[in-house]
């Protein structure tokens, strides 16, 4: 019996596993690190303590409780004994098969009644968990990134997942000092399925023309109080990342159409104009470099009556903010956009309107859940915006999903 030793073996020691390692060590846990690459467990365990100094000169941290972290943080004896351990946690590549051959040679030394957690982003939990033959015991554990900053954690049950083991995991993740939400072993679980129009929307904007890329991000900060815009995001997660994210999501739920991915955004990503790390990407980041790979015939906006009265009703509801027409069309699009995609998500059974809005606020920094907002907007104000966005365009993305149609 573990349960209790408050032992955690994390596998892979990039990005996320420090991050996870941090996270863990904080809380009072023994953290043994390991990685396919020895220099990568020394790199994750030297960074770790340079953050903790940090906090320590910071004042958030004392000397003594760094030097306990310390001592609390090691590299995995290998192969080792496992007796002692309460969780493992994985972190390596992106990748099915490698995510198999990580976790297979030390399942059989675990004790019975060890969590074996996923950070996959979009991976299938159960898969992963029949993978290994150890389904029951298998949870998805999905930090996101910076994993000491952001609070989120998804917390994941496959199809077979033990209901206790999602509880423990669910109950560890808030001890470390987490808010979780409970998401369906679905293709981008919440996050990365309910926040994909706040990307694609600012895109298609961009490329129909209508406003240069800062005054999408501004409309959505002056108006939404949103924290960043949404192509200075796509910018900061990589276009790279992004769009294989945008792909995955969308394929495997069958191509839906608001979810289809953006050409400009793809042709930024094959021109590797990934975004910050690269230096271009929407944005130019160098003073020296050329600046974004985006040219786009200006356009003017024109719209009907009837959709300019639903935007002007729906964007008044939302904002107490003054805006420009163009401004207030902007804002008023992707966040209808983000509403119905969680609209979407809660009737494709992803998660309770609860750990949705959860999940976005804390996940992505929203200012509000898309239910709140949809709570304060009205359903049915934002079913008719819907409506009547969808008369204009061709690929019936805007469609009113049953949540939100008058009646419901
Ligand atoms: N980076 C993010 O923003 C983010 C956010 C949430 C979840 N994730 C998920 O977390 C996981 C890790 O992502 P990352 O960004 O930390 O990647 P990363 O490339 O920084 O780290 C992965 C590490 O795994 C190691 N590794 C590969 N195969 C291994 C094996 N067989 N055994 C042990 N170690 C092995 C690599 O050497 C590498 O150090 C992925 O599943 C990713 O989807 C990433």
């Amino acid at each position: 019996m573990t349960h209790g030793s408050h032992t955690v073996t994390i596998l892979g020691s990039g990005t996320m596993g420090a991050g996870i390692a941090q996270v863990a060590v904080t809380a009072g846990w023994e953290v043994e690190l390991s990685d396919i690459n020895e220099a990568t467990v020394g790199a994750a365990i030297a960074g770790i303590l340079k953050k903790l100094n940090r906090l320590v000169e910071k004042g958030r941290l004392t000397a003594a409780q760094r030097d306990d972290a310390a001592r609390r943080l090691r590299v995995a004896a290998w192969p080792g004994s496992f007796t002692e351990c309460e969780m493992v946690i994985e972190a390596v590549f992106e990748d099915f098969q490698t995510k198999v051959e990580a976790l297979a040679p030390i399942v059989s030394a675990l004790p019975s009644d060890a969590i074996i957690a996923s950070n996959t982003s979009s991976l299938s939990i159960g898969r992963i968990g029949e993978g290994i033959g150890r389904p029951g015991c298998t949870v998805g554990m999905h930090f996101f990134n910076p994993a000491p900053l952001m609070k989120l954690v998804e917390v994941i049950a496959g199809s077979d997942t033990d209901p206790a083991i999602t509880d423990r995991a669910v109950a560890i993740a808030e001890s470390w000092g987490k808010i979780v939400a409970r998401a369906a072993d679905m293709p981008g679980f919440i996050v990365n399925h309910v926040a994909r129009p706040y990307y694609l929307e600012a895109f298609r904007i961009l490329e129909e023309g209508l406003a240069p890329a800062d005054a999408i991000d501004a409309a959505l900060c002056d108006l939404g109080g949103f924290r960043m815009g949404p192509l200075t995001l796509t910018d900061l997660i990589g276009q790279d990342i992004n769009t294989v994210t945008t792909r995955q999501v969308f394929e495997a739920l069958g191509r839906p159409p608001l979810l289809a991915p953006s050409p400009l955004q793809e042709k930024l990503a094959a021109d590797g104009h990934f975004g910050r790390k690269t230096g271009r990407g929407v944005y130019a980041y160098e003073t020296d470099a050329a600046p974004p790979a985006i040219e786009v015939e200006p356009k003017p906006l024109a719209i009907g009556a009837g959709l300019s009265a639903a935007m002007d009703d729906f964007v008044a509801r939302a904002t107490d903010a003054t805006g420009s027409d163009l401004q207030r069309y902007i804002f008023g699009r992707i966040l209808v956009a983000i509403i119905a995609q969680a609209a979407l998500a809660y009737e494709r059974g992803v998660a309770p309107k609860k750990d949705i809005d959860t999940a976005l606020k804390h996940g992505t920094n929203y200012p509000k859940g898309p239910f709140e907002w949809a709570g304060q907007i009205g359903p049915q104000c934002c079913g008719r915006l819907l409506e009547a966005l969808n008369g204009e365009v061709r690929d019936n993305r805007f469609a009113v999903p049953g949540l939100l149609k008058a009646g419901a």
